[in-house]
């Protein structure tokens, strides 16, 4: 049994302020120790005396908590403490390392969690980013962020509602209707689209393609990027992408950069994709992998390029062990 602890601040006491800290409270608690409302024992609140309007129990409720064992207090009014806060602890049955969660002025209460250990893992289609990514984050008991699934998901939206992916516009006036979140269901990321999982939908050599079209706007990225942003404070994690090192995360202390010749990238993502049954050859893999390439390295906004700082492994002629042990050892140098 672990007991999580969180706090969040309120600017106003409404329902609807109150109502909004305590979804987003315990939703990132959730994200971030990756548990769901079934793997909790109970939650409790406590909230500074300054609040009025509406119990944070309540808010929970409403936010889908909707079994598990809810209490709120009142704390007592202290002098020159917080103001407006709202005060969480969750026991859960996880036994994984907790992150607990301090959000808006609450921040301020606990600097000693701020200390993140944040991997930047960049680097083009097929360089093996995801699957060494994954097992250092195994390694170091932190969190595995896919950010290309983030991408990926927007696409998706856009090639349902039949948008013309290219045209700046019509992108800008779908895209803040688009709501993109991941959630991690036994250890694993969980891509969700408006609410539905679209982990495995996203997978596809079409999403793929589109994914790298509708991550060169601007409206995309800023809106990803900041997801990735607010993720990557309050937690330990391993980000893979294109633009971690230069751009979502450029004061990352750990920065690496993965490539490998285009034929063994092609090669790889063809294995992966005939192991899921998908139907394909080498050189269509290929040619989508060079157009990606030059996509993504060439669009004006965030391109796939090496940090300054980051340390570059071609991974061509490197077993997966290989490139795991070269890259924990580069970790555990610095720490
Ligand atoms: O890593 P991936 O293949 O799932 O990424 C899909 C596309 O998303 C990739 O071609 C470019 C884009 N992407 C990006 O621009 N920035 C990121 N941090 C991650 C992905």
């Amino acid at each position: 049994m672990k007991a999580i602890r969180g706090a969040i601040t309120i600017d106003r006491d409404t329902p609807d302020d109150i109502k909004i800290a305590v979804k987003e409270l315990l939703e990132q608690i959730c994200t971030l120790n990756r548990i769901t409302e079934e793997n909790m024992i109970y939650i409790m609140f406590s909230n500074t005396a300054d609040i009025h309007s509406y119990y944070p129990a309540k808010a929970a409720r409403e936010a889908g908590f909707f079994n598990v064992p809810l209490f709120s207090s009142l704390e007592p009014e202290i002098e020159g403490a917080l103001k407006k806060c709202i005060r969480v602890m969750v026991l859960t049955e996880s036994e994984l390392k907790t992150e607990h969660v301090y959000l808006r002025k609450a921040a301020n209460l606990r600097k000693d969690l701020s200390s993140k250990l944040n991997i930047a893992l960049d680097g083009p289609a097929g360089s093996g980013k995801s699957t060494v990514a994954k097992k250092i984050a195994e390694k170091f008991n932190i969190l595995y962020l896919d950010t290309g699934a983030m991408y990926r998901a927007c696409a998706l939206k856009f090639i349902k509602l039949k948008i013309d992916i290219k045209n700046k516009s019509e992108v800008k006036k779908i895209i803040n209707q688009i709501s993109v979140n991941v959630k991690y269901i036994d250890g694993t990321q969980h891509t969700f689209l408006d609410g539905i999982d679209v982990s495995d939908e996203i997978r596809t050599n079409e999403i793929s393609m589109a994914a790298s079209t509708v991550s060169a706007h601007e409206c995309v990225r800023s809106k990803m990027v900041e997801l990735q942003r607010n993720i990557a404070k309050n937690m330990s994690c391993v980000l893979d992408g294109r633009d971690i090192g230069t751009n979502v995360l450029p004061d990352a202390p750990f920065k690496f950069y993965l490539t490998a010749r285009p034929e063994i990238r092609a090669e790889r993502r063809l294995k992966e994709n005939l192991s899921k049954g998908l139907n394909d050859n080498f050189e269509s893999v290929l040619a989508d992998i060079i157009k990606r390439d030059e996509q993504d390295k060439n669009r004006p906004i965030a391109p796939l390029k090496v940090a300054q700082d980051a340390i570059l492994v071609d991974t061509s002629d490197m077993s997966i062990d290989q490139v795991i042990n070269f890259i924990c050892n580069k970790i555990q140098e610095k720490i």
